[in-house]
């Protein structure tokens, strides 16, 4: 079985202080393979933000694959934006788009899809939609790794990643598996699948680790489990006693479609608000 850990979302800059640590020992605890890391690890993109974030990546002490987030990107420093906006992210963290990482048969396939011209929205940009789909690979679980949602969940219609619609029927089709992304700071696993419905591609949208702004909840990270056909997502989500793993959602692959599998299927369905 591969053990992936999804974290998100960290804003370190404007960061929960008091769930830092106990996020460190929940991850740790959670003993994955790979923590996928899906951008804005900072809030304002500043030097001692990456020092402060990367401290916190490397003490985990396992491997790490990270991609941008708008929050990675100087917000007011527009110049800095429009020339070289991942200058102070080359800098702290390194490239923008690393090399596709392996753990078990589960391949990770990262995307920079933060837009410097359009400060919130995401681009699916056309080179790294090609890299993508030159890198899927037909023996493996192909999870693609980015900030910016490619389909929105109810109550976010507001269009935000563009190129991800025109993109993602033929990367299903060449056999992309899973999209793990952040920004939204909302939960959503499996997004459009039901018992009668399944669909080519499983949404894991997670739910900012870390960040402080006013009305932020349910702080977490995600477990994925994969095995064979099967793969599972567990939401760990912050509360009185630190990180807490809650049930889990689980989905089984046949016929080129994610299925619930859940005990129960009829279960309430995969959009929760955590
Ligand atoms: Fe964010
Ligand atoms: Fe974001």
């Amino acid at each position: 079985m591969t053990r992936l850990v999804h974290l998100t979302d960290l804003h370190f800059g404007m960061e929960r202080a008091d769930l830092v640590a106990p996020l460190a020992r929940a991850v740790r605890s959670a003993a994955p393979d790979l923590v996928i890391v899906t951008g804005d690890l900072t809030h304002r993109a500043r030097p001692a933000q990456f020092r402060q974030a990367m401290g916190f990546l490397r003490a985990l002490d396992l491997p790490f694959v990270a991609v941008p987030g708008n929050h990675d990107m100087p917000l007011v420093n527009l110049p800095l934006r429009l020339v070289a906006p991942f200058w102070r992210w080359r800098r702290g963290v390194g490239a923008t788009v690393p090399p596709v990482a392996m753990a078990g048969s589960v391949r990770i396939l990262p995307a920079n899809t933060a837009d410097p011209f359009r400060w919130r929205r995401g681009l699916l940009r056309a080179d790294d939609v090609q890299r993508v789909t030159a890198d899927l690979s037909a023996g493996a679980l192909n999870v693609l790794a980015c900030h910016h949602q490619l389909t929105e969940p109810p109550g976010f219609q507001r269009g935000e990643t563009r190129g991800a619609a025109q993109a993602l029927p033929a990367l299903a089709r060449q056999g992309l598996h899973v999209v793990l992304s952040g920004h939204l700071h909302h939960w959503n696993i499996g997004l459009g699948i039901t018992p009668c419905q399944p669909q080519p591609v499983l949404m894991v949208q997670t739910g900012t680790a870390l960040c402080a702004r006013a009305g932020e909840r349910d702080h977490g990270f995600a477990l994925i489990e994969a095995q064979g056909a099967d793969l599972s997502v567990t939401p760990w989500i912050a509360g009185a006693a630190g990180f807490a793993p809650h049930p889990a959602r689980r989905f089984r692959r046949a016929a080129g479609a994610w299925h619930m599998s859940d005990a129960n299927p009829a279960a309430p369905q995969m959009s929760e608000s955590w």
